[in-house]
């Protein structure tokens, strides 16, 4: 009797301790799962299509007008709560145009305020009459003063990772995806652009109607309007810029289509219709952002010479790996940005050959070596804890180098061709979810592995910090021969390196530049200077590093035309390295303090914002 007691309470607490553990388990992979940066119930009621119906002011520099959100109801909630922050939210109606109960919740600094808008058994959608406000962080409003053409003004939203919901009233989170409509009022002589279909030609109404029919996570919808023009690249891609810049960056991009062919042949058929890109005004914070159909680039790029393209293939490479299958929250970034840049490679190598990407690779892996030696071991993992932060702290070469990097490794441990049927199948599976990268780790071992998850560190590269021992090495014999000519120029002289230089690209230069030795004197940067005109480069990228080495040389000749580029240009990549150099030593910071008064009203939010930091 005793015995069969003793059993029983055995049976008992193992069933318990079954259940309990199912239970943590679940709950585990929901707190995992579940996207810290949003306060919105999307776990209970999922916003899956927005209409957005909206006027652009220019002269109050506001959106209003309003959204009709639909959605799906995941339990008996009875309340939508939305992400907003600053805006103003005036009335909401049901689908038969009945008043709805709203009402703000407690407001967090870093996330908005929540909306919450009461549901009845019959609300099926909800429509929200706002406006945004001057303090909405996704809006860059530019004077005339600020365009290529001075004479209309211009405006762009940029939604990731956290702005949308400073312009549009929704579950801002890359948990969802919706489909969306929109129709947009500009001004007499503009014309409005979004991640949607788009119009190529002016209309006399000014209103212009938008259609997103695949599903898309809210960061990358997406608007632009100025005077602007289209020209066709080929039969499904093509450029929008201001008229008096048109046909440079048409020229530019003029391998767009031989880009999306490569895309296509590496890991399936591209799926979202055209793939355009507006060139933007110089105030753009990125260089591109993925916004689908349209990619949203800094005119930065358009260097002249081509050489600066690899970025449209980063890009164009999101409409895989980002937009089709998205990382489920910010955590996961590296998900995104990482699969990217190895798709970015692969398309740059089909295009350009090995030699070209290597060069690319090796000054990735400068850029993650820098960022490894600065930044704390928290922040060195490829899946992040970034609850209380902003996920734009997560924009490291972290996620895209390291990232690049452990795919490249998987790469050449188990075969190319293995790699890429695995890439094409994971993307096909997919396609239009969401994904952790817990959920990739599972489906990574299932499909690639082989049983070789110890023995090729997985688990070190995805959760530990630094880079492990298995890293791939790229050697770059353009590269060398850069470094051969550093040197060359040390020991000779500048004219004896002219013959050396005259048939390298962008990224000799760079490699160059950035191998000069850390005592270098300012009477041998002039003589550099002197030779081959670098303060006054039109490439950006070279201007950027020849700038670093000015600062830290004080060689001043270069500090007229650094104020200037500082002035114009408002992509953070330049500006915040060159900020932070200048901040090292008092009497440069006071001058960057000078040119920052001047400068920062060229600035969107999320450049200001990492520039206040750094000089305040
Ligand atoms: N999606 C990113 C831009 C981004 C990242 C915006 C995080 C907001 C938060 C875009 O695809 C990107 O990576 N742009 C890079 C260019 C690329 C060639 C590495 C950039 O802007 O520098
Ligand atoms: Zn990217």
């Amino acid at each position: 009797m005793f015995r069969i007691f003793i059993t029983f309470t055995l049976l008992i607490n193992l069933g318990l301790s079954l259940i309990f553990n199912i239970s943590a388990m679940k709950s585990s992979l929901l707190t995992n799962d579940l996207d810290c940066h949003t306060l919105s119930n999307y776990h209970e009621v999922q916003v899956t299509h927005a209409h957005l119906d909206l006027a652009v002011d220019f002269s109050n520099r506001t959106l209003s007008g309003s959204v009709t959100l639909s959605f799906s109801r995941i339990s008996e909630a009875n309340q939508l709560i939305l992400d907003t922050k600053y805006l103003e939210v005036k009335e909401v109606l049901d689908q038969f145009g009945n008043n709805l109960k709203f009402k703000f919740l407690e407001k967090d600094e870093l996330l908005g305020v929540p909306l919450s808008i009461q549901l009845n058994d019959s609300t099926q959608s909800v429509k929200i009459f706002y406006a945004t406000t001057d303090k909405s962080e996704a809006l860059d409003w530019l004077s005339a003063e600020q365009t290529a053409g001075k004479e209309f003004p211009f405006m762009y939203t940029q939604g990731q990772s956290i702005f949308t919901r400073t312009w549009i009233p929704i579950q801002d989170t890359p948990g969802i995806r919706v489909t969306y409509d929109a129709d947009i009022t500009v001004p007499d002589g503009m014309l409005p652009v979004m991640s949607a279909s788009n119009p190529q030609e002016y209309n006399s109404s000014n209103t212009y109607h938008f259609e997103m029919k695949q599903s898309i996570s809210p960061y990358l919808i997406a608007l632009a309007v100025g005077n602007l023009a289209f020209k066709a690249i080929d039969d499904r891609t093509g450029v929008y810029a201001e008229p008096s810049m048109l046909s440079s960056c048409a020229d530019e991009l003029i391998d767009m289509g031989k880009m999306v062919d490569a895309a296509e042949e590496l890991y399936g058929g591209y799926d979202w219709g055209r793939f355009d890109v507006i060139v933007l005004p110089p105030s753009f914070p990125f260089g591109g952002m993925e916004n689908p159909r349209l990619t949203f680039a800094t005119p930065t790029i358009i260097a002249g010479d081509r050489s600066l393209v690899s970025l449209i293939a980063h890009e164009l490479a999101h409409s895989w790996s980002g937009n089709l299958v998205t990382n489920a929250n910010w955590n996961d970034f590296w998900l995104n940005e990482g699969f990217t840049v190895y798709f970015e490679r692969r398309i740059m190598e089909a295009l350009y050959g090995k030699d070209y990407t290597d060069m690319l690779a090796l000054l990735g892996f400068q850029d993650l070596q820098a960022d490894l030696s600065s930044l704390a071991p928290e922040m060195q993992k490829l899946k992040l804890m970034l609850k209380g932060k902003h996920p734009d702290d997560a924009m490291s070469d972290i996620a895209y180098e390291k990232g690049y990097f452990f795919l490249r490794m998987l790469e050449e441990n188990l075969g190319r061709e293995n790699m890429d049927s695995f890439l094409k199948n994971y993307f096909n599976d997919h396609k239009f979810q969401t994904i952790t990268t817990e959920k990739f780790l599972v489906y990574l071992e299932k499909n690639l592995l082989d049983g070789k998850r110890e023995e090729l560190l997985i688990d070190d590269w995805i959760f530990g910090a630094g880079l492990p021992s298995n890293c791939p090495k790229v050697i770059s014999n353009r590269f060398l021969q850069a470094e051969n000519a550093v040197s060359l120029f040390l020991k000779k002289g500048p004219k004896k390196i002219a013959d050396l230089t005259s048939t390298w690209s962008t990224h000799e230069w760079l490699h160059f530049i950035k191998h000069l030795p850390e005592n270098i004197s300012t009477k041998q940067l002039e003589k550099l200077d002197d030779e081959f005109q670098l303060s006054s480069n039109g490439n950006a990228e070279i201007l950027c590093v020849w700038f670093l080495q000015s600062i830290k040389a004080d060689y001043q000749p270069a500090f007229e035309p650094m104020k200037q580029f500082l002035i114009k240009i408002g992509r953070r990549k330049f500006l915040q390295p060159i900020y932070e150099e200048l901040a090292k030593n008092p009497e440069h910071k006071i001058w960057a303090k000078g040119v920052y008064k001047k400068a920062r009203s060229n600035y969107h939010y999320v450049s200001f914002n990492t520039i206040d930091g750094i000089l305040n």
